[in-house]
């Protein structure tokens, strides 16, 4: 049977120019970048040309960069080291309700640390109202994070209106890029951001291994003691092997950016005016337009998003409830409602998202798969009756 993988939001296939690029520093270039002997450095030599490539891919100096083991140590180090570097500023931080569980936790336990955190709504499209972030800023506000775009239904946040707001007011601003960098063209300088997330698996890159993008001057506090490594930023030895395949990643998808954004967008037209013709009381969650490429969200009333993923797998397609963390949950997405959707719609919500090896011919094939399910579906739902 046929296999096919619409859930690149959860993770992506690891490339095979990245495996082979990281090959080496398994073998032969295995020594520790800290050692001053030939194989460290050799070792270090990895790092460093690694540093200048994914600093690259999002307009960053070398010097920013602090190599992490994911996106949800980026975020917790972003947040939790901005607040312990600003204990005699504040303790406000003001966030979204659509974050990904990374920062919402991270705010959750702050706060039981004394942090008083504001989680700003969104529009029915997921969209964050800037005027909102400069109504909710008080001289206690010590941090601003705001994802770039959402894991769930892909909306893409107005980051750089949100960044002038916060840089005229002097506050720190951090987003999750988690799922934009190496979909979309990301620039922090563009952006305006003081702060970015990034996560290698989800750009074809090795799992346990990201990024925190840290402007010059940012005033955070590591909190992982030990070692000098990443300049006393973050103690540990270096992942070398990760490290390398996540900038072979950068650099391929750095290559490929631009075009492999306007092939998913066709891509991404063609499934959801094929779902949602084809499909009955369907609906697109997210925004019509400024949602990242490779994503399509849908409700299909009257059934369960469950019984939908089961039966799609049973046909050889890989697609989601929701973000792959919750979707052992029976409550449904927060992101969901969070865009005012009511309870019953949040639950018959399907998360397609595309990548690389996505072709017409697979999208066409859940078309043709997808429709017949929900109507056998539906007619076994009490739901309808
Ligand atoms: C928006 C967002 N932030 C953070 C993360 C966590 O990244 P990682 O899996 O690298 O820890 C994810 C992964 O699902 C994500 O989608």
């Amino acid at each position: 049977m046929q296999r096919i993988y619409l859930d690149h939001a959860a993770t992506t296939p690891v490339r095979p120019e990245v495996v082979e690029a990281m090959i080496p520093y398994f073998t032969e270039r295995f020594g520790n970048p800290s050692s001053i002997h030939s194989f460290g450095q050799e070792a270090r030599a990895g790092v460093d040309e690694a540093r200048d490539q994914v600093a690259a891919l999002i307009g960053a100096r070398s010097d920013e960069i602090v190599f992490t083991s994911g996106g949800t140590e980026a975020d917790n180090y972003a947040i939790k080291g901005v607040f312990a570097a600003s204990e005699q500023k504040g303790d406000h931080i003001i966030t979204s309700v659509i974050e990904h569980h990374a920062v919402l936790e991270t705010c959750k336990f702050l706060q039981k640390r004394g942090a008083e955190v504001t989680y700003l709504p969104v529009d029915r499209y997921g969209m964050v109202n800037p005027d909102d972030v400069r109504k909710a800023i008080t001289p206690k506000t010590i941090l601003v994070s705001i994802m770039h775009a959402n894991n769930e239904v892909g909306t893409i946040q107005p980051i750089a209106e949100i960044a002038g707001i916060t840089r005229e007011k002097g506050i720190p601003f951090h987003t999750d890029a988690v799922q934009t960098v190496g979909h979309i063209p990301v620039n922090v300088n563009e952006l305006g951001v003081d702060l970015l997330a990034v996560s290698a698996h989800k750009l074809n890159g090795p799992k346990g291994i990201g990024m925190l993008y840290v402007r010059k001057g940012t005033k955070i506090v590591s909190f992982m003691h030990g070692g000098e490594q990443e300049r006393r930023r973050r103690a540990s030895t270096e992942n070398v092997p990760g490290i390398v395949g996540f900038a072979k990643a950068a650099e391929l998808a750095r290559a490929e950016l631009v075009s492999e954004a306007a092939r998913l967008t066709s891509l991404r037209a063609r499934l959801i005016e094929g779902l949602l013709s084809g499909i009955d009381h369907s609906n697109l969650n997210g925004h019509p337009t400024q949602r990242l490429p490779n994503n399509v969200n849908v409700s299909m009333d009257f059934i369960e998003g469950e019984s939908v993923i089961i039966n799609l797998d049973l046909a050889g397609i890989a697609a989601s409830t929701g973000s792959a963390c919750s979707s052992a949950d029976a409550e449904p997405s927060h992101v969901l409602l969070a865009l005012g959707i009511p309870r019953e719609r949040a639950h018959c919500s399907i998360r397609f998202s595309m990548g690389r090896e996505t072709t017409r011919a697979e999208i066409d094939r859940v078309l043709e798969v997808l429709p017949p399910i929900v109507a056998r579906l539906r007619a076994m739902s009490p739901l309808l009756k």
